[in-house]
């Protein structure tokens, strides 16, 4: 096995359990509209990396044997158990509520490879989707059953997050009004609307099972960096990747006058960004667009800086006892820039 297909199937494996948890904890109850939309974007797929991260780090803490693990009972390394899958499926409840919301923000109708819930259902099913699975994902963190300090303060890191989150969406509609964004302002938006739910995923489990300040602080900052580098290579899958493909609309960034890293670098090499496609551009017109940027030099430059915030990331984890599941976050950094969806 290479490593590119090790780490797929460390994270099919870990998106199978998420999966089947999901389906116990969410079920569809009344109202049934309401709970059938928050369910159908989770139905619809997604690549789980969020709670990937989350188990992944509990195993490498726990010195656990990966394939044998009992997540729903999981020996905390400070005594007793603690159900880490109820935290793996917080977090990825929050990256499906943060979803909804963004489609609509972000006006794009396609998702996963299906309608956006707003399209598939309407706006007003759609908010409340998202606002159920946002307040459903506490309810969740609140059920691990680790000791009552531990839990306060993974809920305090889950409030934040997610208060976070919204800045860094407030942050990325703003900049849609604005000429120049520089290059800082950047990597701070993308560090709050994506970043912070990365260094919630790697962090919480330490909280939960009783690691010193040292772990938590260094899985959080491992989060931030992975979790930029995630962010740029979204930005850049959604100029390369047909729509087909990556389950979301290509170009949705140009067409929605997006500040990216991307098209921040092509601006300072004299690119007339907005002017690169109009409101409903054809394949053929993105492609060209996409060819401007590449002769501008702003793919490789966003490639860089992406790998540069990876190899940082995967310093952090050194602060684990030296296990598969250790390597393998430090594998599925390296996955998070090199995949192609
Ligand atoms: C998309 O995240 C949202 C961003 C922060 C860019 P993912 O690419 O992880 O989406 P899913 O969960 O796999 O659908
Ligand atoms: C989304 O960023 C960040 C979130 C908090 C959801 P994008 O707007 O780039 O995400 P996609 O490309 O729509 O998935
Ligand atoms: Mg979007
Ligand atoms: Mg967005
Ligand atoms: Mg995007």
């Amino acid at each position: 096995m290479t490593t590119a297909d090790r780490v797929e199937a460390a994270i099919a494996d870990r998106r199978a359990v998420v999966n089947d948890a999901i389906d116990e904890e969410l079920p569809v109850e009344r109202p049934e509209r309401l709970y059938s939309a928050s369910r159908y974007l989770l139905d619809a797929g997604g690549k789980r990396l969020r709670p990937t991260i989350l188990l992944l780090t509990a195993e490498a803490i726990a010195g656990v044997d990966p394939l044998s693990a009992d997540y729903r009972s999981f020996p905390s390394p400070a005594g007793g158990t603690v159900d880490v899958l109820s935290a793996a499926v917080a977090i990825e409840v929050i990256q499906s509520f943060t979803l909804i919301h963004d489609d609509i923000m972000d006006d794009d109708d396609l998702r996963r490879g299906v309608p956006a819930v707003h399209r598939e259902y309407d706006l007003e099913t759609a908010i409340l989707a998202g606002d159920t699975l946002y307040s459903k994902a506490f309810e969740y963190m609140l059920d691990t059953g680790a000791p009552a300090e531990y839990s306060v303060r993974a809920l305090g890191e889950l409030a934040t997050t997610c208060t976070e989150i919204c800045e860094g969406q407030a942050l990325d509609v703003d900049f849609e009004d604005r000429e120049t964004v520089t290059s800082e302002e950047y990597l701070e938006m993308v560090e709050f609307k994506t970043a912070v739910l990365y260094a919630a995923a790697a962090s919480i489990p330490a909280i939960l099972l009783g690691c010193a300040d040292e772990t938590v602080d260094a899985l959080h900052a491992y989060g931030l960096d992975v979790g930029r580098a995630f962010q740029i290579q979204d930005d850049l899958l959604d100029l390369t990747v047909s729509s087909d493909a990556l389950g979301k609309r290509r170009g949705s960034d140009l067409v929605e006058g997006k500040r990216t890293i991307i098209t921040l670098h092509a601006r300072g090499q004299g690119v007339d960004v907005d002017g690169l496609v109009g409101e409903d551009p054809t394949d053929g017109e993105i492609q060209a667009a996409v060819e401007r940027l590449e002769a501008a030099g702003s793919l490789e430059y966003a490639r860089d800086l992406a790998a540069d915030l990876v190899a940082n990331g995967k310093r952090r984890v050194a602060v684990l006892p030296d296990n598969e599941s250790r390597a393998l976050l430090e594998d599925v950094a390296d996955f998070l820039v090199e995949r192609g969806y």
